[in-house]
């Protein structure tokens, strides 16, 4: 479905009756909402802006309808929010080189948000073995090391590794620290300082929340592991 909006613009979004909550369930939308897409028809073609990911397969064959893929010049994306770009790598795997237009931080935040190369392993320092978890490390290409605050500082099974790989000086790694705490927090600072020692290029300060993380602080969290991933492609 397409409406033309003016001139050569044309709608090619996504109207979605069904939809009841966003952003996970933070936000209520009793009836339904659109993902708002356009298509520009002048001397150049452009898309601005695509749709929520589930509806990528149904937009991307709607807007070949109305455009042959390989004929958009352009493609702009103002917001990385997947509700907006969901559909940008369906989309981008039919037009590879066609270029995309964003902001720099839009470049960083649809990095973190789509690259498929930030393959990501989580371990629990207290129980994997050391000895695979320093393999690990020396197979990656960054590392995000984390413990709460523990009588100011952090707890021994993370100290245990962080004194091993201090030995070790791996090189060209990215890292960086998170935690929580109650009242002080120094163990993502303590953290970030033995990183730098064990020869780590810190990444940024970290991420650190007070007391058990509420739905705003995961997403505080997820955010910042989008910004990492971005960085550590950079
Ligand atoms: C024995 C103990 C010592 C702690 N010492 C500190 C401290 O020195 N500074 C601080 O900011 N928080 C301190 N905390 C609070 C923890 O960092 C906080 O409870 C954190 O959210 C722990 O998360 P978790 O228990 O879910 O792992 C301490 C907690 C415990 C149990």
């Amino acid at each position: 479905m397409s409406i033309r909006v003016k001139n050569n613009i044309y709608w090619v979004g996504k109207i979605d009756w069904e939809l009841r909550k966003f952003h996970g369930d933070e936000y209520s939308t009793h009836r339904g909402s659109t993902y708002n897409s356009y298509l520009i028809k002048e001397e150049k073609s452009a898309i601005f802006d695509t749709v929520w990911a589930p509806f990528a397969e149904e937009y991307v064959r709607n807007l070949s309808l109305e455009i042959e893929l390989n004929k958009i010049d352009y493609v702009i994306a103002p917001h990385a929010e997947i509700d907006h770009s969901g559909a940008l790598p369906l989309l981008m795997s039919h037009i590879p080189d066609t270029p995309i237009y964003c902001t720099k931080n839009g470049i960083r935040s649809l990095k973190g948000h789509y690259h498929k190369e930030v393959n990501v392993k989580l371990f629990n320092l207290a129980k994997t073995d050391k000895n695979d978890v320093i393999t690990e490390i020396f197979k990656s290409k960054a590392i995000l090391m984390g413990s709460p605050t523990i009588n100011r500082g952090i707890l021994v099974s993370v100290a245990g590794i962080l004194e091993e790989i201090k030995g070790l000086q791996f090189k060209n790694k990215k890292a960086a620290a998170f935690g929580c705490y109650g009242w002080s927090g120094e163990s993502a600072k303590i953290i970030s300082e033995n990183l730098i020692s064990a020869g780590f290029e810190l990444a940024d300060d970290g991420v650190k929340v007070m007391w058990n993380p509420d739905n705003e602080n995961v997403s505080k969290c997820l955010e910042y592991g989008k910004l990492f991933a971005g960085k550590v492609r950079t």
